[in-house]
């Protein structure tokens, strides 16, 4: 051990058990040092010959959560963790692993070496590595299929869900259950009791269970799993498990491991994993700014978006008070909340008690006076600026010193909204997804007299309530609607030059999106934002809208549906296209797929380098944050900036030059670099 090797292992001695203490903060990583410390206090403890059993087990919140990611694609230091393991393994005496809070990834694999496991019942073992477009690369995928089974360990391996404890023990995986409070004690229990049945390595069990039902989880999960290599990987090195010898079923896991470590998908899902939790952060925002209490929320508006807004709290427990202007939109907005809740609860996601609870923590108003003892008070009315600053303005004076005001907008001036009040410090945007209870991603939006401790608070409430929270400045469309805008735009422009909304929509598919913009139009609706003048046509969106092809709800937009809403190609938008086509004079050429790509996509980075050089995100990979949690974009392609640099931010210089795009500079800049944002 060299000087500079920070001391994260120790070992303690009661009687004949050597305790062998991991102490790595924040989640006890498998960083480097630690790697070395299990190889010196293993070694120590089995050259110690009044060493009978060892005990590992960790400090702090949690059982090593995993390998330290922030090591991956960086050059190789300290011992190789393979050969840490299998010394472990081989261990003369035998091993248990003490496991408390998180065993994951390379922390359950450490567990599966060690020759017993004993579990507090809060425990959570799993090997989440897929969620990183990785496998577990240190034999997981081979010891597990000879602890748990093929079908457990292929199902753990794919959707890299955990276990709790006590499914764990069902499963053997976890030996022991101890008390709550009680690990340390009980571990040194279990091990002087294993003292007399010796080691037992798992390497030399047998792998067990159907291996046919590999195969029904690719069925299952075919929808979900698109696009992604990462649980094929796993399921792959599962069903080498069941036929390769435990050295060649590692050698092979090891390969596909390192495939999937320097492929470009893990290299998107390890960025997300630190984009997102960067997200949370506020630039020149002190991490102990005080929070202000929120126990209290009152929505504006039970439509769509304030009944969706309204559950979010409802669910965590907090009280809503929700108003609205009539007595019969509010009794239909508190009747959708309840059936929305009714029929979750009949897919056994709730118990009907607990809707009970919810509905009852839930008071309906007509009045805003009803708001003045709300702490936080949303408003999710119809974007108008006029209604909103007659809203904020009554809010002003009902609200009690401090609550925070916010705005559901998704486009409009936040800073002209706060106008209204003579408490503009107090005014921000919470811009929710809709359906707003189930969509992740919330748009903090920063208003430019917004108080730090308001900012900081409803960034922390978002966490609360499930969301990711990114922090936005103001400008129309924030971050995600601002960069939807030159997509959609170009999506129009090259149906009129010969594309159909199938080819777009289906570049976009193919790409990774949930779905295309013409798909996303008639889903929203095509009426959304149209000037209702049926005989002002100017532009195709126009034409289908003055025909009452409203979209989906109306079975008829961009595309015909049936009673089933299966959507087919339109014959009758056909026509509208060529007839817009002629009036144009622009002539019908092939479009590939491309030049879909080049010029509705490539926009998308162009506007988000607009966005960065303005300062409306505070990072690149907010940006990404956005686009994965509110549109769907792959998220093995990491969103939009990080896959500019994985597509090559001089080529799409060079791709919206030859279509004609103003360049933003920041992307111009990127390109000279050759580098990514
Ligand atoms: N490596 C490096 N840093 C990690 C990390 C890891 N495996 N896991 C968490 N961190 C960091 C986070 O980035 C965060 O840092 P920050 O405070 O600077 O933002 C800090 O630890 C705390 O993390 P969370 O905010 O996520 O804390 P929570 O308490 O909410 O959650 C957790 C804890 C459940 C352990 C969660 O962090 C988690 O899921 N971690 C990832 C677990 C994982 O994926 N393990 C597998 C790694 S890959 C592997 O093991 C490969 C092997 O097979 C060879």
């Amino acid at each position: 051990m060299s000087e500079d090797t920070p001391i994260s292992v120790t070992m303690e001695k009661d009687g004949e058990v050597a305790v062998i203490i991991v102490n790595n903060p924040p989640v006890n990583a498998l960083s480097w040092h630690v790697r070395q410390g299990l190889e010196d206090n293993f070694g120590a403890a089995l050259a110690d010959d009044s060493v009978k059993a060892i005990v590992l087990r960790c400090a702090g919140a949690t059982f090593i959560a995993g390998a330290d990611i922030s090591e991956f694609g960086k050059p190789p230091r300290g011992p190789d963790f393979n050969a840490v393991l299998g010394s472990i393994e081989a261990a003369s005496k035998p091993v248990v692993a003490a496991i408390h809070g998180t065993a994951l990834g390379g922390g359950l694999e450490t567990a599966l070496v060690c020759h017993y496991r004993i579990a507090v019942p809060s425990a959570k073992l799993g090997v989440p590595e897929v969620k990183l477009g990785l496998l577990p690369g240190a034999g997981g995928t081979q010891r597990l299929p000879r602890v748990v089974g093929v079908e457990a360990a292929a199902t753990m391996t794919s959707t890299g869900d955990p276990l709790p404890a006590a499914k764990a023990k069902e499963l053997g995986l976890v030996d022991e259950l101890a008390g709550e409070d009680s690990l340390a004690a009980d571990a040194i229990a279990f091990a002087r009791a294993k003292i007399a049945d010796g080691p037992r390595p798992t390497r030399e069990r047998e792998v067990f269970g159907d291996v046919g039902v590999i195969e029904q989880l690719k069925a299952r999960n075919a929808k979900r799993w698109r696009g992604f290599e990462a649980p094929y990987a796993n399921l792959a090195c599962v069903e080498a498990a069941t036929r390769l010898p435990f050295d060649e079923g590692l050698a092979f896991e090891r390969e596909q491991f390192m495939k999937l470590m320097f492929g470009s998908q893990s290299a998107a899902q390890r960025h997300i994993f630190f984009a997102e939790r960067q997200a949370a952060k506020i630039d020149g925002l002190p991490k102990d700014t005080a929070l202000r209490d929120v126990k209290k929320v009152g929505v504006i508006g039970a439509g769509t978006m304030g009944g969706g807004i309204s559950m979010n709290f409802l669910q965590k427990g907090i009280p809503v008070t929700i108003v609205e202007m009539a007595e019969d939109a509010l009794d239909r907005g508190v009747g959708v909340i309840r059936k929305n809740y009714d029929a979750s609860a009949a897919k056994g996601r709730f118990k009907p008690e607990q809707v009970d609870q919810m509905m009852g923590i839930l008071t309906p108003s007509l009045s805003l006076d009803d708001l003045a003892d709300c702490d936080l008070i949303i408003e999710a009315v119809y974007e108008n600026m006029d209604v909103k600053k007659d809203i904020f303005g009554k809010l002003d004076k009902i609200a009690k010193p401090g609550a925070i005001l916010a705005s559901n907008t998704s486009y409009l001036d936040v800073d002209e909204i706060a106008t209204a009040t003579n408490r503009p410090g107090d005014v921000l945007g919470m811009h929710f997804f809709s359906p707003a209870n189930v969509m992740k991603l919330l748009e903090v939006v920063r208003g430019e007299k917004t108080a730090p401790d308001a900012l900081a608070t409803a960034m922390a409430i978002g966490k609360k309530i499930g969301k990711v929270a990114v922090v936005a400045g103001v400008c129309d469309g924030f971050i995600g609607n601002r960069m939807l805008k030159p997509r959609q735009m170009e999506a129009m422009k090259l149906l009129l030059e010969g594309a159909t909304p199938a080819q777009v929509d289906k570049v976009h598919v193919e790409f990774g999106m949930p779905m295309g913009p013409f798909q996303m139009s008639d889903l929203a609706g095509v009426d959304i934002g149209w000037h209702r003048d049926p005989n002002r046509i100017e532009s195709i969106r126009d034409a289908l809208a003055a025909e009452g092809r409203w979209g989906q709800k109306k079975q008829a937009g961009f595309y015909d549906y049936d009673d089933k809403r299966n959507p087919s190609e339109s014959p009758r938008v056909a026509e509208i296209i060529e007839e817009f086509r002629a009036k144009a004079g622009v002539e019908k050429r092939e479009i590939t797929d491309q030049e879909v790509i080049e010029r509705t996509l490539y926009p998308m980075v162009n506007e988000g380098a607009l966005i960065l050089s303005e300062g409306k995100a505070q990072r690149a990979s907010d940006i990404d944050v956005v686009w994965i949690y509110g549109y769907g974009w792959p998220v093995y392609r990491g969103g939009p900036m990080f896959w500019a640099g994985l597509e090559g931010t001089d080529k799409i210089v060079a791709a919206l030059e030859k279509h004609g795009f103003e360049i933003a500079p920041l992307l111009k800049e990127k390109a000279e670099a050759k580098s990514g944002f």
